[in-house]
Order: C-alpha cells, then sequence, then structure tokens
C-alpha cells in the first residue's frame, strides 16, 4: 500500500518546513513527513530548503552565515496569513521531539550537495539516535556519498538515493551504496521500473506528487510511498 509522505509538511497548505506544516501532516493523516536540514555557522541543524533564507523568510543571507539565535528572528510564514506570518524556522531537535511522540514515518533529507557542511551525518545521526527513531527514519539525498557515509556511520537507518533523471539498472548502485530506496522524479518513474525495483527488494518514493492525475498514476504503479505537498487531497483520491 502506498505510503503518504507531507513534503515540507504539508507545503501546499501551510508553510513549508515549519512546525504548523508538521503539525497538519499528523492532522491529515499522513504516513510521514519529509523535511530538508541545513546547518548554521554555529553548528545547529535546522530544518530549511534553500542554502538561503531569501525565498522562504523575510530575511536575506545564506543559511551557513547566521547563528541559531540569528536566524530566529527570521519569519518562516511571512508569505502565508497573518495566523503563520511569524512562523520560525524549527531546529530539526524541535522535530524529532514532536515526531517521537507521534507514530509518523520521518524522511530527512540532508541538503548536503552545494555545501559540503561539517559533519552533517555524524550530528544528525546522533540526533536520530538520541530519540531513538531509527526505526522510523529514512534518510534521503541527492549527495550519494553522504549517504554512503550514513549506512557507514548507522547501519541500521535507511538510506535512499534521490535522483532528477533516470537511472539505468540501478540495482548494483543501489547495493554497493547499501541503500534501500530510490526517491525519483516522478516523471522519471514507469511501472515496469517499478516491479524491477521490488524484484531487487528496493523501494520507490517518487517526488513531488500533487496532481491528482499523477497521484492516480503512482497509486497505480504501487510506488512505496509518494512525497506530496497536499497531503490531504493525496488521502482523499488513495481512499477513492
Ligand atoms: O525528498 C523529495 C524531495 O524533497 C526532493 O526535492 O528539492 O523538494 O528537496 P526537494
Ligand atoms: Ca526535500
Amino acid at each position: 500500500m502506498t505510503k503518504i509522505f507531507a513534503h515540507r509538511g504539508a507545503a501546499g497548505t501551510h508553510p513549508e518546513n515549519t512546525m504548523v506544516a508538521f503539525y497538519e501532516a499528523e492532522r491529515v493523516g499522513a504516513d510521514g513527513v519529509e523535511l530538508d536540514v541545513q546547518m548554521t555557522k554555529d553548528g545547529a541543524l535546522v530544518v530549511i530548503h534553500d542554502e538561503t533564507v531569501d525565498r522562504t523568510t523575510d530575511g536575506t543571507g545564506w543559511v551557513k552565515d547566521f547563528t541559531y539565535r540569528d536566524l530566529q528572528s527570521l519569519h518562516a510564514g511571512y508569505k502565508f496569513t497573518e495566523q503563520y506570518s511569524t512562523c520560525r524556522i524549527p531546529l530539526l531537535e524541535e522535530v524529532l521531539a514532536w515526531i517521537s511522540g507521534t507514530s509518523l514515518l520521518l524522511n530527512i533529507e540532508l541538503k548536503n550537495g552545494l555545501i559540503v557542511y561539517d559533519r552533517l551525518e555524524e550530528k544528525v545521526i546522533d540526533l536520530v539516535k538520541h530519540y531513538r527513531l531509527e526505526p522510523r527514519v529514512i534518510f534521503s539525498s541527492f549527495n550519494h556519498n553522504s549517504m554512503a557515509r550514513c549506512r557507514q556511520l548507522a547501519p541500521t537507518i535507511e538510506t535512499a538515493l534521490l535522483y532528477m533523471e533516470s537511472l539505468y539498472q540501478p540495482w548494483q548502485y543501489v547495493r554497493v551504496l547499501g541503500a534501500k530506496g530510490l526517491h525519483p522524479y516522478y516523471r522519471t518513474v514507469t511501472e515496469s521500473f517499478v516491479r524491477e525495483a521490488h524484484l531487487h527488494h528496493v523501494r520507490v518514493r517518487p517526488f513531488t506528487i500533487n496532481s491528482e492525475e499523477a497521484m492516480n498514476t503512482m497509486f497505480r504503479y504501487e510506488v512505496d510511498a509518494i512525497f506530496t505537498d497536499y497531503p490531504e487531497k493525496a488521502k482523499q483520491i488513495k481512499k477513492a
């Protein structure tokens, strides 16, 4: 049965990667939440998609150049209604503390492609272990070296490889990296690819599926999960 992951929380209806977006994911009955992690100048793990704060907050500059304290003064929901305008950028730890009191799955995307943050993998793993969330967490990244490193450091936590373009028979590649899942751009996914992945015991979780048509297609292909900005809509379509 295809699981539904709320992408950046319920990012279609709430400010992405904020606590209110994650609460909404739980409210609508999503199976899991997806979020992105970057690191501040003083080593805090923060939940934000971009390397800069420009698109999602009322500030400007690189996340890596802010202290955590300074980042807290930014408004991460300023584009939304007044109700959400003062949302802050959460710490990964805040989300993990909250998730541990729920039954949600959690996909943590390590944003270490453009900027290589020092010891990002070690820090994220330590926190996940602290909250004993290993069985409910999936690590993913477009940086496949980083996924190999996570696998080496924490063999019990599932890793998955993100990619944009088609990979030709990636089964050996997946095995060498110790990954359990492929997270492809959804337009590259075909029914036969999903079938073959499953024969190789590889899970397929495409991103980011927001239209009704694409949701129906992915459910028909029996992908293992979808990432969507609209988890409530996905739940309804899955039920229909
Ligand atoms: O994890 C799936 C998806 O989040 C990857 O793309 O750019 O939305 O982080 P992006
Ligand atoms: Ca992401």
